[in-house]
């Protein structure tokens, strides 16, 4: 029944939202900008920029353009430098077991990531060669909610959005791949992630054809 899956990558595929949390909470001391687990929740998902745009208004600050570029990039330097050392470990439970039963069934996976660090990160816990098509955030213009990055996956690989089941463990994620007709499987808690057609804690006992009893009913 699916013709293809679609994974965010940063908390879904690998355990790498605890360090955008860690360099993002890092900034804030920075700043000075009261940030709260929670506040960080919110800020899954969605593009640098336009996370750096809201922990700014969490402090009630303003700074220029210039001030924000170096923010950004210094974010970034911190959080390369928390996962300059991954590797397999961090691959979250049942990924790797799921992914080989999807390629069993010749279901073809995409990657759906708004971070720009996406190959990078693929690459460090050696799992680039698993995707048949990586879409991340140097390959679009919207970000989510926005279904850009979802829709260019599922057309790279010829699948229709209500055949396609799109993994994700943020809000914004499920708002994207709700917007563009996908299925959904929200990986996380059901207090954020109670929108998506299904929501589990993790993959670890996962069968492709317990989604497609689920999901297609
Ligand atoms: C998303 C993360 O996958 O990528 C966000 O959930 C992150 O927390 C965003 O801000 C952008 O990532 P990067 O690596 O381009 O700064
Ligand atoms: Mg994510």
């Amino acid at each position: 029944m699916t013709e293809a899956c679609i994974f965010d990558l940063d908390g879904v595929i690998v355990d790498t939202a605890k360090y955008h949390f860690k360099a993002w909470q890092r900034l804030a001391d920075l700043l000075e900008i009261p940030f709260t687990e929670e506040d960080n929740e919110k800020m899954k998902g969605i593009s640098r920029v336009a996370s750096l745009d809201r922990l700014i208004a969490l402090g009630e600050k303003t700074y220029s353009n210039k001030d924000k570029e170096k923010f950004c990039l210094t974010k970034n330097v911190w959080y390369l430098e928390y996962v300059s050392d991954i590797n397999q470990s961090e691959v979250l439970p049942g990924i790797i077991d799921f992914i080989a039963q999807l390629k069993k069934k010749s279901i073809k996976i995409a990657l759906g990531s708004a971070s720009k660090n996406a190959r990078k990160i693929l690459s460090l816990v050696e799992l680039t060669e698993a995707f048949d098509i990586i879409v991340d955030g140097n390959d679009v213009i919207n970000s989510k909610p926005d279904p850009e990055v979802f829709l260019k996956g599922a057309e790279a690989l010829s699948s229709s959005p209500s055949r396609t089941i799109v993994f994700e463990d943020s809000a914004k994620g499920i708002d994207a791949a709700k917007a563009g007709g996908f299925r959904t499987v929200g990986i996380g808690q059901d207090i954020h992630l109670g929108h998506a057609d299904i929501v589990v804690e993790d993959l670890r006992q996962m069968t492709i054809e317990d989604l497609d009893k689920q999901l297609y009913i």
